[in-house]
């Protein structure tokens, strides 16, 4: 995924990152209000509804690893070369945590399927509703601290930032 992108752009590393979970959590909002309103039917709503259950489980796997990388990687650089973050870094990393604990109460929510979607739907589409707006908050706000302070980093240690996150693997 970054190897179109200028190795030591980080800015634009994250802004690509961030896109792409946008899109994942946009089309499973999309999926998750279709199925609910009752636009597909029979197997092809439960095709529908396997579908997006994988495909949240995919979403949450990109999104834990892309939490782990600004985390283990940018975080704890921001945060060390520029304290006067560290408030923002916390709000930040705790806003991980709740993204993390709604996606995983959707998918128990989700595991509940066969007995009646019908009677869940209202409370899956606020859960999949408001996910999808925190998780874009989220970006928007962390889009703003690492403008700030990466761009005030010099290119050198920035391209270190980026090796050590591939490093992570
Ligand atoms: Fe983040
Ligand atoms: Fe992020």
């Amino acid at each position: 995924m970054t190897n179109t992108i200028d190795r030591s752009d980080l800015l634009d590393w994250a802004h690509h990152e961030h896109e792409h979970l946008t899109k994942l959590f946009d089309d499973l909002r999309a999926t998750f209000n279709k199925i609910a309103v009752g636009e597909l039917e029979g197997a092809q709503r439960e095709e529908a509804l396997d579908q997006a259950v994988d495909d949240l489980e995919g979403a949450l796997e990109d999104m834990l690893e892309h939490f782990n990388e600004e985390e283990e990687v940018y975080f704890l650089a921001i945060e060390a070369r520029f304290p006067e973050f560290a408030e923002q870094i916390e709000n930040l990393t705790s806003t991980h945590e709740k993204l993390c604990e709604r996606t995983r109460r959707l998918q128990r929510l989700l595991a509940t399927r066969e007995q009646d979607l019908s009677e869940m739907s209202g409370e899956l589409i606020a859960l999949i509703n408001a996910l999808t707006l925190s998780l874009e908050r989220h970006n928007e706000e962390e889009q703003q601290v690492f403008v700030m302070a990466l761009k005030r980093l010099p290119e050198d240690e920035r391209i270190a930032l980026l090796d050590a996150k591939k490093s992570l693997g």
